[in-house]
């Protein structure tokens, strides 16, 4: 769980001075671990003590934030130590601060990477540009833009927690053994399970059909109909699998496609959409896929079940398809 959050840009007068005081606005009411989180601001190139700009006091005015005493911050050592996300707003503020400090690689992400997944492949687009010197419905607009993306973080990091409170209180889901599905080697197959709001029911479903023919899986969430963007829980689930956490993950949005366009942007994950039980098959004979997408505007839950339970028991072909696999794998280098 993230407890102290840091917000970077150049001068520590407008992007992040914004930032830090929006999320604390958004957060303010939380009475959950959110409610607790640290969160502060300073600059790559700040000059000690100079205060926020006037259109940047005057725009957070609006949105219920009182920067008027902010004054600007370089960035300290300590507080970098204590601070376990970084967001900067820029791609080029991130590249700085890993050259400065490369230790922090794990911690440090432009503030849209990280809402993707963090998936380390930042670039210009991810940008929000530096409103400084500009007028006030520069700055209106730039906070717009932050105002989004902090609700959006706020998603992510609620839904963290929860899946963290989930395994607490469910470590990971293992009922009675049985004969399911085993990696090599005889231990049992981990599965992560997730989906957003149209996929909520369905997962729901897989969860049940999992925990009654005894897969081990952990549930990342969603756990309400409440609407979330489905690229947050694609990313939680997939990174648990590529990170070696989990052998396999089954994610469910409306249609299947947003999850498996998302997941199959996390390094080493190879994300199949799959709407029969042939394609579920095939998936994992021929294409050693790693996470399992459907659509839960799609398909009912009868078919979906049969999906999962013939997709769980594949297993890869090997022989010629390993060669196609390894292609596949080095089209992310
Ligand atoms: C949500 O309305 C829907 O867009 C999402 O669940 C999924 O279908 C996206 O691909």
């Amino acid at each position: 769980m993230v407890r102290n959050i840091l917000f970077v840009c150049t001068g520590n007068t407008c992007r992040s001075p914004m930032a830090a005081a929006l999320l604390r606005q958004l957060l303010k009411e939380r009475s959950d671990e959110l409610g607790k989180i640290k969160i502060s601001s300073a600059g790559l190139y700040a000059s000690p003590g100079a205060p926020a700009s006037p259109e940047a006091v005057e725009v957070m005015r609006g949105y219920g934030a009182d920067l008027s005493t902010h004054l600007a911050r370089e960035l300290e050592e300590e507080e970098l130590a204590a601070a376990d996300l970084i967001l900067t707003m820029t791609h080029a503020q991130k590249n700085q601060m890993l050259k400065d400090y490369p230790s922090l690689q794990d911690r440090v992400f432009v503030l849209k990477e990280y809402l993707r997944g963090g998936d380390g492949v930042s670039g210009p687009h991810d940008d929000l540009p530096d409103p400084f010197g500009q007028p006030v419905d520069v700055y209106r607009r730039c906070a717009a833009v932050l105002d989004k993306d902090l609700r959006a973080l706020i998603q992510l990091l609620a839904s963290e927690e929860n899946s963290k409170e989930n395994t607490e209180n469910n470590p990971v889901e293992n009922p009675a053994e049985n004969s399911v599905s085993r990696q090599k080697g005889g231990r049992k197959m981990k599965i992560a399970l997730g989906s957003d709001h149209a996929g909520f029911a369905l997962k729901e479903e897989i969860a049940r059909y999992l925990r009654e023919t005894g897969y081990e899986f952990k549930d990342f969430g969603v756990f309400s109909t409440e609407a979330v963007d489905y690229p947050d829980q694609a990313a939680v689930v997939a990174r648990a699998v590529a990170n070696g956490q989990f052998d396999q993950g089954i994610i469910i949005c409306g249609t299947g496609i947003g999850v498996s366009m998302a997941a199959n942007k996390i390094k080493g994950i190879r994300a199949a959409l799959c709407h029969d039980v042939f394609s579920a098959q095939m998936a994992r004979a021929h294409n050693d896929s790693n996470v399992l997408t459907m659509g839960a505007r799609v398909v009912g839950p009868g078919l979906a079940l049969a999906i999962v339970e013939t997709y769980l028991k594949g297993e890869f072909a090997g022989g010629r398809h390993q060669q196609r696999v390894d292609k596949i794998m080095k089209l992310e280098e």
